[in-house]
């Protein structure tokens, strides 16, 4: 029998570049799953790993099970203090929880990467590694720089005067599976015609002959500058910079990469014309969940405009860990 508690995660920048070998700025959010569990023959979680893909969230669990190795059954308890469904990764938190209440041993990375596994058997979604490296290796107090190419992962601490807003659409992020594996697809073509989008340049992307490859491959690199610039603004606690890379990784999400939603893209006019918040984009998947905003830290609750499917302020949290 083992307890452990898994962070949520929200990114700042860098989305849909995880896959691609790029670079994101998450950070793990003060909330998160608790998994009390043992494995268990008999337990009640007997969820078969290869049943159509429509999943509940015992299906994260048997995944993890299945990747380590344990059989199929579990008993115990889930709770959790995140919105599910809403884009804030409440599966990798369920996932990095459950491998390390079942007694997890290895490295960091080996820990994500194996509930990444977990989690693309769970869904069928051939997620990158950023959610599940995010929960695992958070710092309290600051965000993530990730090189998913190195697989390396440097702190970034927050200025004390910069806030972070979580607002959700009121869109539930659902069935996203072949829109995600779709632009996951359509990025390896691009590199596959000139070379890994790492390392590519404006002028490769704009020059690949097909519009929508081209369109696909200038966000991300394009993305990864951005994630480069932001950090940079940050570290210089220059929050109108970060703002405006913020807005520009919308418009590319929206426009390059086709993964937004009228309703976020209100979310984003709405929250960048209020006073205090420098910049708002779609965070995670797309498609509905949240906008995340960079706002001054003296705004109130109350000026940030949101719809009744929920806002929150988050604060850069710790990552996954066993409990006692
Ligand atoms: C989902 C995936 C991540 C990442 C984001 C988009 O959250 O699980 O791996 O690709 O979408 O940045």
């Amino acid at each position: 029998m083992g307890r452990a508690f898994g962070p949520g995660r929200v990114n700042l920048i860098g989305d849909h570049t995880d896959y691609a070998g790029g670079l994101a700025l998450p950070m793990a959010v003060d909330m998160g799953t608790t998994v009390d569990l043992s494995a268990d023959d008999s337990g009640r979680l007997r969820v078969e790993t290869d049943a159509p893909v429509e999943p509940g969230w015992e299906r994260y669990v048997a995944a993890v099970m299945f990747e380590m190795d344990l059989p199929p059954g579990a008993s115990g308890e889930v709770t959790t203090t995140l919105p599910v469904g809403a884009g804030l990764s409440s599966s990798a938190a369920l996932e990095v929880a459950t491998a390390l209440a079942l007694g997890f041993e290895g490295s960091d990375l080996e820990l994500a990467k194996l509930c990444q596994r977990a989690e693309e058997r769970g869904s069928g979604v051939p997620c990158g590694l950023m959610d599940q490296l995010t929960c695992v290796a958070a710092v309290d107090g600051s965000a993530l720089l990730i090189d998913f190419e190195k697989e390396t992962v440097r702190t970034v601490s927050l200025p004390d005067e910069a806030t972070v807003f979580v607002v959700h659409s009121g869109i539930d992020r659902q069935l996203v599976g072949s829109e995600y594996a779709d632009r996951r697809l359509a990025c390896e073509a691009a590199a596959a015609a000139i070379g890994p989008l790492r390392d590519a340049t404006l002028d490769e992307a704009m020059a690949l002959t097909d519009p929508l490859l081209s369109r696909r491959a200038r966000h991300v690199v394009t993305e990864n500058l951005r994630v480069l610039d932001f950090a940079s603004a940050v570290a210089a606690r220059d929050l109108a910079t970060a703002g405006d890379l913020m807005l520009e990784s919308h418009v590319s999400l929206r426009d390059d990469f086709e993964v937004s939603h009228p309703a976020l893209d209100d979310l984003v006019t709405r929250l960048s014309s209020t006073p205090g918040v420098h910049g708002a984009r779609l965070t995670g998947a797309g498609f509905g969940g949240c906008v995340v905003a960079l706002a001054d830290a003296d705004v109130a609750d109350a000026d940030i405009p949101h719809a009744s499917a929920g806002m929150w302020r988050v604060r850069p949290a710790a990552g996954a860990r066993r409990l006692v």
